[in-house]
């Protein structure tokens, strides 16, 4: 494959509650890179496909139970595994599209009882660091509209109202490049919205070494 001279793809996360349209919102992105001859891939967490993920999807059916930090570490772990994957495909000059991140794992570990946003960063810290986060800001009311709850862990209205307000504690740390979208425009404006970002990150990013999350 044709390798590009230097020039590195951005990593871009998207994050935001359920039913805002991340995943939605990730695909479409990748689409309209690669339309615009930008090499783009997706991933996914958690990546249900490997043995770790497999485990976090039984315990997300409840099928398994884990001990809470133990589960927590198993959700790291499983973005650990993708990173030499990842480094990768940015040196060859891929943006990656992240639909949901280290973000997510602190947001819905810390909704736990006994759990500090401290300690769930943890782990997280040295990860890739994305040059661009955008957070996909939808109300309570507006989520209701857009369906039920899936049948999954977390996928209560208190779980869910505690990992709102722990994602906007994180929107505060301004050592990540976070950005809010209006998630209650119609998909296609989020969606402009978005890639309109995206290609000024990935310009950016040409020229800045990745960096190391919380580090
Ligand atoms: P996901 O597969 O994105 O499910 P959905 O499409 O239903 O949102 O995520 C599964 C669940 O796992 C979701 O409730 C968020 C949670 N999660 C964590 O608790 N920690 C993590 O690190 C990640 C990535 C997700």
């Amino acid at each position: 494959a044709a390798v590009m001279a230097g020039k590195r793809g951005a990593l871009i996360v998207l994050e935001g509650m359920d039913r805002a349209g991340k995943t939605t919102q990730c695909k479409k992105l990748v689409q309209a890179l690669q339309q615009s001859n930008r090499p783009a891939d997706l991933i996914t967490f958690p990546d249900r496909t490997t043995p770790i993920g497999q485990q976090i999807s039984a315990y997300l059916k409840s099928d398994t139970d884990f001990e809470d930090h133990a589960v927590h570490l198993l959700f790291s772990a499983n973005r650990w595994e993708m990173v030499p994957l990842m480094k990768r495909k940015l040196e060859q000059g891929v943006t990656l599209v992240v639909d949901r991140y280290a973000f997510s794992g602190v947001a819905f570990s810390s909704a736990k009882q006994g759990f500090s946003m401290d300690w769930c960063r943890n782990p997280e810290v040295g990860l890739p660091k994305p040059d661009l986060v955008l957070y996909l800001q939808l109300s309570p009311a507006e989520a209701a509209l857009r369906g039920q709850f899936g049948d999954e862990r977390y996928e209560t209205s208190a779980f869910q109202k505690a990992v709102k307000q722990n994602f906007e504690q994180l929107l505060k740390d301004s050592s990540v490049n976070w950005q809010v979208i209006d998630a209650s425009q119609s998909v296609e404006d989020v969606h402009k919205d978005i890639t309109d970002r995206s290609h000024k990150a990935i310009i950016r990013a040409q020229s800045l070494p990745l960096g190391e999350l919380w580090k």
